[in-house]
């Protein structure tokens, strides 16, 4: 562990060393040779991935980041009040814009200690943690650059006994496959004390041309976004990609309920990957999958706390059924 930034309100711990960069390696040499080719989303996130998919939260036809803004600004001071919490524990915090809003509703309840932002991008939790402690001067921030699917036991502990509210938000627990999402959300649930609670965002099923748009919009952000991983790629592994042989690809799986995104090369590429020593053949319209996206019913996000050790407590959804957050225990 590095502290890479240290203020008498901030501090900012690196769990990712330069060799272990978010496992891209691994993800890469076990993703590029499989039968299906694959690579997790989380290689997207690098500054300008991370820039792409703020960009892709003010597109009208993705309505998850503004649904769930509205749901936050509807109901945080009834969250806080039911809570108590002055601590907030957030995973995948990217630009920790919703962050803000509980943040405030602690600071209005008089409970507001600490924010506790985890990413894997470190750009954006830099500015994020500048920005929030000139905002709220009660504030201190705590921010780890790590990997919530390896790092959750290195978040720091509670320091006082104060509640906590650990959220995962925007449906990034969508962008897991099935088995996975429950292995993730049973160790989110070691993090909670009796009194701590989970505050999940989750993606509802709906209308498959909604959600499609939603993935493909018409300036072609989330084309870019989606490209951007073969752009990683290129630079921490020394690989020579042509991103502009690859077409973006988005479609909602009805019988999965999830949206895929896709990389479909447009002709026969044969692609060198120098940091592992490898080349990759692809043949033309064959596909590289970059991301799935579930969509969730509440009866799934009650399976999948059942499946994890948790029980949902609460249930907000906005006036037209697009997204839900819940607030869960550890039972
Ligand atoms: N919570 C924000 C951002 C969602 S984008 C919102 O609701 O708008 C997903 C965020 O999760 C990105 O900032 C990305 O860098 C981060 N992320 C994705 N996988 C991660 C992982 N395994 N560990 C840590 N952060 C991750
Ligand atoms: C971060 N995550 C929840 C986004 C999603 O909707 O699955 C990522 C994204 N992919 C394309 N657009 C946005």
């Amino acid at each position: 562990m590095r502290t890479v930034a240290q203020t008498p309100a901030i501090r900012i711990d690196s769990l990712l060393s330069e060799t272990d960069e978010r496992s891209l390696a691994y993800d890469v040499l076990d993703g590029l040779t499989r039968p299906f080719k694959e690579i997790p989303p989380k290689h997207f996130y690098d500054a300008r991935g991370s820039e792409l998919f703020e960009q892709i939260c003010e597109l009208p036809e993705y309505y998850p980041t503004r649904t769930e803004r509205e749901i936050l600004h509807a109901r945080a001071s009834e969250i806080v009040e039911r809570t108590h919490a002055g601590e907030l524990v957030e995973l995948g915090s990217g630009s920790a814009e919703k962050a803000r809003i509980l943040l405030a509703a602690m600071s209005n309840a008089g409970t507001l200690r600490r924010y506790v932002p985890v990413d894997v991008s470190e750009a954006a939790l830099e500015a994020a943690a500048v920005e929030l402690v000139d905002e709220f001067e009660e504030l201190n921030v705590h921010g780890v650059i790590g990997d919530f699917e390896r790092h959750l036991d290195r978040v720091p502990r509670s320091r006082s006994e104060t509640p906590r509210i650990v959220a995962l938000l925007g449906g990034t627990i969508g962008n897991f496959p099935p088995g996975t999402r429950r292995r993730l959300l049973r160790e989110v649930g070691k993090l909670l004390a009796p009194s701590d609670r989970l505050l999940l965002g989750t993606d509802l099923v709906k209308d498959p041309r909604r959600l499609e748009a939603a993935y493909d919009d018409s300036q072609g952000i989330t084309a870019e976004f989606n490209r951007n991983v073969l752009r990683v790629i290129n630079r921490e592994l020394d690989a020579d990609f042509s991103p502009e042989a690859f077409e973006h690809i988005a479609f909602y799986d009805q019988a999965r309920e999830w949206v895929e995104m896709r990389l479909r090369a447009t002709r026969p590429c044969s692609v060198r990957v120098t940091g592992l020593g490898l080349r990759v053949e692809f043949a033309a319209g064959e596909e590289l999958r970059t991301e799935i996206s579930a969509k969730f019913t509440r009866e799934r996000v009650e399976a999948d706390f059942a499946a994890a050790g948790l029980s949902l407590e609460c249930w907000y959804t906005d006036s037209d059924r697009l997204f839900a957050m819940s607030l869960a225990r550890r039972v």
